[in-house]
């Protein structure tokens, strides 16, 4: 099931993350020029997307106006923390609230970005987002084979090769596989070696998250089961976020 997120207040989708190197913000209808140079760059085009040749600026709009402003998906613009310059897209899509999944997008769409760590950096504050704050269990993505820096770049963020479908991309006069890659919110804590905090949940709060998944289903819903289970305090974020559909 595709999990459309409720977007009244759009508590789950933040501001801003801040890291050292860029600062991820939300979309603004001014950004359209530089989506529309990105994805027209032939470059961009042969290392992330499917179809041959780069979109059309009538697919680019759509794509804009429904990815980057729309309310589908989680999508953050990259910027450039010292200058502030706009260099990128990343985005959480199919956000399964059933399954605490989402898949994962990134494209820094102006060259002179590439291989600055700008990407690694902002693929790093989305994944701590999705587990810190969102409560996800698991966020994936697939990458052609061919494709070095950004395989290197997921691996440096945490995520892992997890299968491959075998000759799935036909680019530059051969065959290459596309490769899934996943990382599971049990990897990222032990990475960033910390343990859940237990946090009292309030009795109204178990109550009213009890009713809303129908007692036992939802695992965003599960930790109002207990008195005082170990809960991350951001994982009744994610349980808010869900239980309001
Ligand atoms: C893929 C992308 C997000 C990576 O972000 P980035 O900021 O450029 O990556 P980094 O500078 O952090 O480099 C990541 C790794 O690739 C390595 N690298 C850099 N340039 C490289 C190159 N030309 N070839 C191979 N590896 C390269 C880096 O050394 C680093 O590896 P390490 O962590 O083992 O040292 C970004 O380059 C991008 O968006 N590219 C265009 C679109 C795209 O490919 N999107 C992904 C589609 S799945």
């Amino acid at each position: 099931m595709v999990y459309r997120a409720p977007v009244a207040g759009r508590s789950w989708f933040p501001t801003s993350l801040e890291g050292q190197m860029v600062v991820l913000r939300r979309h603004a209808p001014e950004n359209l020029d530089a989506f529309r140079r990105w994805y027209r760059d032939p470059e961009v085009a042969r290392l992330a997307r499917y179809q041959d040749g780069a979109m059309s600026i009538e697919e680019i709009d759509r794509f804009f106006h429904g990815r980057a402003l729309g309310t589908d998906t989680l999508t953050m613009a990259i910027h450039v923390r010292a200058t502030n310059r706009l260099i990128g897209t990343c985005a959480f899509s199919q956000l399964d609230g059933d399954n605490g999944s989402a898949l994962y997008h990134i494209t820094i769409g102006e060259q002179d970005a590439w291989g600055h760590g700008f990407g690694t950096e902002a693929t790093r504050l989305m994944v701590d987002h999705a587990f810190g704050s969102l409560g996800l269990h698991r966020v994936s993505l697939s990458v052609f084979e061919f494709n070095e820096r950004a395989i290197r770049s997921y691996a440096s963020a945490g995520f892992v090769a997890e299968g491959r479908a075998r000759e799935a991309i036909r680019r530059d006069g051969r065959w290459w596989d596309e490769i899934s890659m996943s990382v599971l919110e049990p990897e990222w804590r032990a990475r960033r070696g910390t343990a859940p905090v237990p946090v009292p949940v309030p009795a109204a709060e178990r109550g009213a998250a009890l009713m809303a998944s129908g007692g036992t289903r939802n695992h965003a819903a599960r930790p109002a089961s207990a008195t005082r289970e170990t809960v991350q305090p951001a994982r009744r974020g994610l349980a808010a976020w869900l239980l309001g559909r």
